[in-house]
């Protein structure tokens, strides 16, 4: 598949070549990295990893981040957006990380690496790319592409943030259902973004041995260190899925356009409180 081929077929809810969408995805993770405690949380030894990969790496912070932390590491990060790859292939150039590198890639087709190629594979945030029905496929590639003794590491959200605005929550009920009705994530009732009760039966199906978890939160209630950057990825995000909304029959960009409006307003509120909540999986491909 040719890279334009891989491009006009984007499975995922957003324009993957907006600028907008760019900005909000470097400023989301670097308050998520943050309040995870550090990129490789959760990894056993990092120092002995060789070659590493982030599968749908947006603008490529966090592999910046382990590029930076393990020079030893050869650090690979491809995604199907190719504003987003160039971005960070010009990052690793300016921040002289000679051992990270990033290219086009469609990560719900079979991935273009051999077999056993890496230590480590991460993923972050993919409920909105990968349709439901892809991701036994996506982990058995994931697993395919992991060395013997390699570590799967999976990241996604329990929810898009709790808030006591009820513009934010309805907002969060429209990205449920309609991620719901067009086929991402496994809720049973668009209640939910359905995804993280799910990533560890899946682990253990594909043979994972040593599977565990960890939880984080970031608190984004007024006069706190989240609530800005949160703030920002909330006003473009939320502006950026009216379209998807509106697609998907569950709101009109007028309706999302009135909640969104209130929802910046009562984010200002002096008394707006917000907690998010997120885990991140991981597993160990058997000797
Ligand atoms: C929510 S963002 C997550 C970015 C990054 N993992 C992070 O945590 O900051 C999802 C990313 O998946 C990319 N993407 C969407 N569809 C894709 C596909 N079929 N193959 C590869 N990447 C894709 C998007 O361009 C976007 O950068």
């Amino acid at each position: 598949m040719t890279e334009n081929d891989a491009i006009g077929k984007s499975t995922y809810f957003l324009d993957a070549e907006s600028p907008v969408e760019m900005a909000r995805l470097i400023n989301l993770d670097l308050i998520t990295t943050q309040a995870m405690g550090g990129p490789l949380v959760g990894v056993d030894n990092p120092s002995r990893l060789r070659n590493v990969l982030d599968l749908g790496c947006g603008p490529g912070g966090w592999v910046l981040s382990v590029a930076f932390a393990q020079p030893t590491a050869e650090v690979e990060g491809v995604d199907i957006s190719r504003i987003m790859v160039d971005y960070a292939n010009s990052r690793a150039h300016t921040q002289q990380l000679l051992n990270a590198s990033f290219g086009v890639m469609d990560i719900t087709q079979p991935l273009d690496f051999p077999d056993a190629s890496f230590d480590l594979v991460n993923a972050r945030f993919l409920v909105g790319v990968l349709p439901a029905t892809r991701w036994p496929g996506f982990i058995a590639e994931c697993t395919r592409v992991l060395r013997p003794g390699g570590t799967i590491r999976l990241t996604e959200m329990i929810d898009a943030g709790v808030s006591s605005s009820p513009a934010f929550e309805e907002l969060q009920s429209f990205l449920y259902r309609s991620f719901q009705r067009a086929g991402y994530g496994f809720s049973a009732d668009g209640r939910t973004l359905g995804i993280t009760h799910i990533l560890p039966s899946f682990l253990r199906k594909a043979g994972y041995q040593n599977t565990r978890r960890l939880a984080h939160t970031l608190e984004f209630s007024m006069h706190t260190d989240g609530w800005m950057d949160f703030y920002r990825n909330a006003e473009m995000g939320y502006k950026l899925s009216q379209a998807f909304f509106a697609k998907a029959g569950i709101a009109t960009q007028e309706e999302a356009e009135k909640f969104y409006q209130q929802m910046l307003i009562d984010m200002h509120s002096d008394d707006f409180c917000g907690m998010w909540h997120y885990v991140t999986f991981l597993g160990t491909k058997p000797k």
